[in-house]
């Protein structure tokens, strides 16, 4: 078990589109175990490449379901390919942004097309938490973080409550 260094707001690489990845390939395989362990150690529901500072298009998902389910997925290079048109609201968090929450609105259906740990070609039709969880992480590989999907007045409240915490926590 590996854990890797969540990166917070403010590094570089969270800001960057991530080029997609050449070639699944054994390496690709392990950043792809030591991101489920960084994310379930840091009790996380989804975790993107870029956030333990590796600027790649792979994303990892493991989300609650009801009756005992979980949607486990890796996903290279993912796509999301359709777009529901109805959107709901759900409160939304990020580890690279501890401590900060806010209602986000995005699309309930999703359609995301990638490769999985093996190379192969996958298509998931994602809805709820799932697809939600699937859009803030393919968010991460453009450089997008959810605090960028929020009206400009609750962005700017999040970001001094940012600032407050980090020059607190200091
Ligand atoms: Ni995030």
């Amino acid at each position: 078990m590996a854990l890797l260094e969540i990166r917070l707001l403010g590094a570089k690489v969270l800001r960057e589109k991530a080029p997609p990845v050449e070639a699944v390939t054994g390496e690709t395989r392990r950043l792809i175990r030591d991101m489920f362990d960084t994310m379930y150690d840091a009790e996380g529901i989804g975790l993107a490449a870029p956030q333990v500072g590796v600027s790649e298009r792979v994303l990892v998902v493991d989300v609650p379901d009801g009756d005992d389910a979980r949607h486990v997925h890796a996903l290279v290079n993912p796509v999301i390919v359709e777009s529901g048109r109805e959107t709901d609201k759900a409160t939304e968090g990020c580890l690279s942004l501890p401590g900060l929450e806010e209602t986000v609105v995005r699309p309930v259906r999703v359609t995301v097309e990638g490769l999985d740990p093996g190379g192969e070609p996958v298509r998931i039709e994602a809805e709820g938490l799932l697809a939600r969880a699937l859009q803030h992480e393919v968010d991460h590989l453009d450089g997008i973080l959810f605090i960028d999907r929020l009206s400009p007045l609750k962005r700017s409240m999040l970001l001094s409550k940012w600032r407050k915490s980090s020059s607190a926590a200091r």
